[in-house]
């Protein structure tokens, strides 16, 4: 109804879509959508179909009260916080598969994670109705789905990607650096000296591939604590392996620590 409303007043509707316990990297997306919108909505919602047996759905942080606080502080219009048996009243059997996209990096590690991803977002887009919706370049791939499907199935919704928010030692803002000692934390640092590594080495006109990797991985491995899942090139937007560097890629980097398993990425364009 508001949206409704505000939309039809011409008024322009921003979305964040979110799992909740909102840190300074959703809320630097919530402030860009309210900086840039007349009505934001934000949906909290643990959603069961993006997480793999083993995952930490159950465990996955929950502070309610605390996240409805920030949102109010934001000056946030609405917050939407479906149960599970509201967005999934019925068992699921229509699904969005993005292809290609979803089957290198983290698709390659958590099958049927952007499945659920995909799916939800289009539920949400669906639900609330918003002309734009906000997403965070720290889950790269996931924007690059998302973006795709509402091009793929014409979703009269525009996607936003914001920077990655980061802490002052580099380690990227995230959910699960809850799980993490402070040991485990100053080891998690190394993710992202990796990438910075990885941006030298490209622009000091490093173009084999093989050689930053190698690089990049003997830098996570100074910590013992760390377990590596991948350490890739692609190219940003097909997010296809590549050999050498060639215009614009992603640098993207999944490791376990601990409990915890931490995604980083950054984008190097050489014109
Ligand atoms: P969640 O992990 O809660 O993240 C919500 C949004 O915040 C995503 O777009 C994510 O990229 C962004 N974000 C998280 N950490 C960030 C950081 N440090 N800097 C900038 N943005 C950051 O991503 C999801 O939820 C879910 O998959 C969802 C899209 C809500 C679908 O269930």
């Amino acid at each position: 109804m508001l949206v409704k409303a505000a939309r039809s007043e011409g008024r322009k509707v921003g979305f964040v879509p979110t799992m909740g316990a909102l840190h300074v990297g959703h809320i630097s997306l919530i402030e860009a959508a309210v900086t840039e919108c007349d009505c934001v909505v934000v949906s909290i919602f643990v959603n069961p179909t993006q997480f793999g047996p083993g995952e930490d759905f159950e465990k996955y942080p929950r502070p309610l009260e605390a996240d409805l606080d920030i949102c109010r502080k934001c000056g946030v219009d609405a917050v939407f916080v479906p149960t599970p048996e509201q967005m999934y009243p019925t068992e699921n059997i229509t699904w969005v598969n993005v292809e290609k996209l979803t089957e290198t990096l983290c698709g390659a590690s958590r099958p049927g994670h952007f499945r659920g991803v995909a799916t939800v977002c289009a539920k949400l887009f669906n639900i609330v109705g918003a002309d734009v919706a906000y997403f965070g370049q720290k889950d790269a791939q996931q924007a690059v789905v998302i973006k795709r499907m509402v091009a793929d199935l014409n979703i009269p919704v525009d996607i936003v990607v914001c920077p990655t928010v980061r802490e002052e030692s580099g380690l990227a803002v995230s959910s699960r650096n809850k799980y993490l000692t402070e040991e485990q934390k100053k080891d998690a640092t190394l993710i992202y000296k990796s990438l910075q590594n990885c941006r030298e080495m490209i622009e000091a006109g490093t173009t084999d591939i093989g050689t930053i990797t190698t690089d990049m991985r003997k830098i996570l491995s100074q910590a013992p604590s760390i377990q590596i899942e991948y350490v890739s090139i692609v190219d940003a937007e097909s997010l296809q392996k590549l050999d050498k560097i060639i215009g614009k890629v992603l640098a993207a980097v999944a490791v376990r620590i601990g409990p915890a398993r931490l995604i980083d990425n950054i984008v190097v364009d050489i014109k």
